[in-house]
């Protein structure tokens, strides 16, 4: 079948996550998932969780098969602002070499890369030795509240696995396949900051009192240094420049400055000390503002001094860093900042931490990992090699995947990640797509992978 009509036919399911309006976009979307593993040859099931179903498939056999778990996610942010797309984002359009739609790069076309390899390879080595446990989930856009319950009930099955195989990750373009070796952590905050018991006329209180979006703004501000670095006491703690051989991999980096200021339409890139741009998306930690509201949000002007204010951040964190010891840091940090006069709650929405995997062969790679990981990251240099056309470059990433640190925790098994969308497949924003050859040479990379993780036993 044309993986590009099994995409396009997946993306017209609205799956999205967070919102209960689309709960029949969320099962058509898991019915699909389901007859694509059971025609990959899978034995398919749907496990029942407190939120979204986890669709599962399996290949069993016996235990000196090599163990794949692959993971993928079946559900999608929302597609809002929905006038902002060239074409509607829940019917899938192919235009200049590239699939639109939501979800066609995160995730539903990745890991149909992934599970469409498979069934290739099973259908031309139906004897194969391997045993694969497929894993779709329906929460991963809303931090898989679900998922941990799902390990802990699947841990031995799991822990028993070799690695765990997955595309939900990032790759420059132009051909270049990144096989990321970490993914940062995360910490989300909410600041509420309250003033007055309600809003004021600011002709009539204007001047007596202190206004929360000045008082929050200020706050806000303190967060950062001038020279761009976070300005919360220990929060660089604990945390490392990246390893020589990761400095060499980035140098093979194919972005410069320039074109990377053109992509993001800047005219300067905002440095921190002591990290090139690169460095500063991958390997350092961040405090990014995601929202801020408060008073008149209408149309002309409002005099008013309002009540409340608020807004929304969330740090990135890498190894060394903890989300805990970090939400501790920011907590403390905000409190003693706030001035007489306002009152300020601290809302922790999310925390997770990063997770790092080193290729084997590396340096600084743990003795403790399993040996089959070496044994997949070098079919992974191949089969890429082979179908890409050039080898992959090592390296960590900004984005996050909580869950394969949870897996990691609970189960021991680490991740080997090939990032199939690019920054030009817009993930969570509108237009979002996927290179039309990336699906066709991921779909021989997956097959050459794993027929290579079968062939070398445990
Ligand atoms: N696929 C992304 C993660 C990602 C984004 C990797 C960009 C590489 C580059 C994933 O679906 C995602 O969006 N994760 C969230 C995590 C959050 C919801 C806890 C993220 O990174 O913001
Ligand atoms: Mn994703």
């Amino acid at each position: 079948m044309d993986p590009v009509r099994v995409i396009s036919d997946y993306v017209r399911f609205p799956s999205v996550s967070t919102d209960p309006a689309f709960a029949a976009g969320m099962a058509g979307a898991r019915d699909f998932a389901a007859q694509l593993l059971a025609g990959a040859g899978l034995a398919v099931e749907v496990e029942q969780t407190p939120l979204h179903p986890i669709v599962l498939g399996r290949r069993t056999g016996p235990a000196h098969w090599p163990h794949v778990v692959l993971y993928g996610h079946y559900d999608v942010q929302p597609a809002d602002p929905l006038d902002q797309w060239a074409s509607p984002p829940f019917e899938a359009q192919v235009r200049d070499g590239r699939l639109y739609g939501r979800g066609a790069a995160d995730n539903k076309g990745p890991h149909t890369v992934g599970i469409l390899g498979l069934a290739n390879l099973l259908k031309r080595r139906p004897d194969l030795p391997l045993r694969v446990t497929v894993i779709l989930e329906g929460e991963e856009e809303i931090g898989s509240p679900s998922f941990g319950g799902f390990l802990q009930k699947h841990r031995a099955e799991l822990s028993e696995a070799d690695f765990v195989l997955l595309s939900d990750t990032c790759s420059p373009g132009g051909g270049q396949i990144v096989v990321t070796t970490g993914l940062r952590g995360i910490a989300g905050f909410e600041l509420r900051v309250s003033g007055p018991r309600t809003d004021l006329h600011s002709g009539l209180h204007g001047g007596a009192v202190l206004n929360p979006i000045q008082a929050l703004a200020e706050i806000c501000a303190s967060l950062h240094k001038p020279d761009g670095s976070v300005n919360i006491p220990g929060f660089y703690d604990g945390v490392a420049a990246p390893e020589q051989w990761e400095r060499d991999e980035l140098k093979k980096f194919p972005l410069s400055g320039e074109s990377y200021k053109k992509f993001l339409g800047v005219a300067a890139l905002y440095s921190q000390p002591d990290v090139t741009p690169i460095e500063a998306t991958r390997y350092a930690p961040t405090l990014e503002f995601n929202g801020v509201g408060g008073g008149y949000q209408g149309e002309g002007q409002k005099t008013v001094i309002p009540a409340t204010a608020f807004a929304k951040f969330t740090c990135r964190l890498v190894p060394g860093q903890t989300a805990t010891d970090i939400v501790e840091k920011v907590r403390a940090a905000v409190l003693a900042r706030v001035p007489a006069g306002v009152r300020v709650e601290v809302k922790v929405t999310q925390g997770n931490d990063a997770y790092l995997v080193v290729p084997p062969g590396k340096p600084n790679a743990p003795a403790s990992a399993k040996p089959a990981l070496a044994r997949a990251f070098a079919a992974a240099e191949t089969a890429i090699a082979n179908a890409f056309g050039s080898p992959p470059l090592f390296l960590r990433e900004g984005g996050s995947v909580p869950i394969i640190g949870d897996i990691k925790r609970e189960t021991g098994l680490d991740s080997l990640m090939i990032g199939l969308f690019t920054p030009e497949s817009n993930l969570h924003a509108p237009d979002e797509s996927l290179d039309l050859d990336t699906i066709t040479r991921g779909i021989a990379a997956y097959e050459s992978l794993l027929e290579q993780v079968a062939a070398a036993g445990r």
